[in-house]
């Protein structure tokens, strides 16, 4: 079996994303993200369904933000709109200075792919790629003559040398929950939008793994938001941002 432990702050990888992002952020001065009176709703046959309703803020480059309410009041689908994979019902999502409502499908898949890293509450692992394969897979689709090299790098930092070559299926969900975070930061984006994180992490995994996403927002610049019922992760957090039934019921500052 292998060691799971992970490197911590001073993770040769985050070191290496550090020149590339500490550079952006400083020059960019915008919000990384502003969310503008957004809302979303979905029309069902019992009639129209609130999920969202009237969110505002903003989160500064390299801010680290934990979401956090009840279940079913509305962080996914927040996640989802913030990074583009979703459209809202009204206003709209600022990401790193581009208004989402002004961009096509092709266009929102384009600012995806350069900026935002994504952990999906259900991981989306494609069941038909190994782990290994599932991590390159952004690489490749960007056109990055070496997706290998770095896939293997980041998937070593999760602990998973030992499970390169095991499909989805073969996976328990904390190690398919990793693969999922390693395929997140291999493209090394400013902006790291994660689901649950620890949701299935035993508790020392899951503090390797708070350990891993935290030397990235501190070495490398990267911008954390953070769905969470993990205190222990939302403490670790620059601020809170509450959802209760689709609205926006505190924006919290903490210490980190
Ligand atoms: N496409 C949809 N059609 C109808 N209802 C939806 C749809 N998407 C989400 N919902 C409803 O909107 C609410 C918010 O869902 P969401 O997944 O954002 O909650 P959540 O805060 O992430 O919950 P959890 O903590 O359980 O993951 C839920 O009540 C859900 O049933
Ligand atoms: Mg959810």
């Amino acid at each position: 079996m292998a060691d799971h432990s992970l490197p911590a702050a001073e993770s040769p990888l985050a070191e290496v994303m550090v020149t590339q992002h500490s550079v952006a952020v400083a020059a960019s001065g915008t919000a990384a993200l502003a969310v503008r009176g957004l809302g979303k709703r979905v029309r069902l046959p019992s009639g129209e369904l609130t999920i969202l309703d009237g969110i505002d803020f903003s989160i500064d480059p390299g801010d680290t933000v934990a979401i956090v309410g009840a279940s079913g009041s509305g962080k996914s689908t927040l996640l989802s709109l913030m990074a583009g994979l979703d459209t809202p019902s009204s206003g709209d999502v600022i990401l790193d200075g581009e208004a989402l409502s002004t961009l096509d499908e092709d266009g929102r898949a384009r600012v995806r792919g350069a900026k935002v890293g994504f952990v999906f509450q259900n991981f989306q692992l494609l069941p038909s790629l190994t782990a290994l394969e599932n991590v390159m897979l952004p690489l490749e689709l960007r056109g990055d003559r070496d997706a290998e090299g770095p896939a293997r790098a980041i998937l070593q930092q999760v602990g998973l040398e030992q499970r390169l070559d095991h499909y989805p299926r073969q996976l328990s969900g904390g190690e398919q929950q990793r693969v999922a975070l390693a395929r997140a930061f291999v493209t090394r984006p400013s902006l790291l939008f994660a689901d649950e994180p620890t949701g299935n992490l035993d508790s020392r995994t899951g503090q390797a793994i708070i350990e891993l996403l935290f030397s990235l927002n501190a070495q490398a610049g990267t911008t954390l938001v953070l769905v969470t019922h993990d205190d222990h992760l939302a403490d670790r957090c620059g601020r809170r941002l509450r959802l209760d039934g689709g609205r926006l019921v505190a924006a919290e500052s903490q210490a980190a």
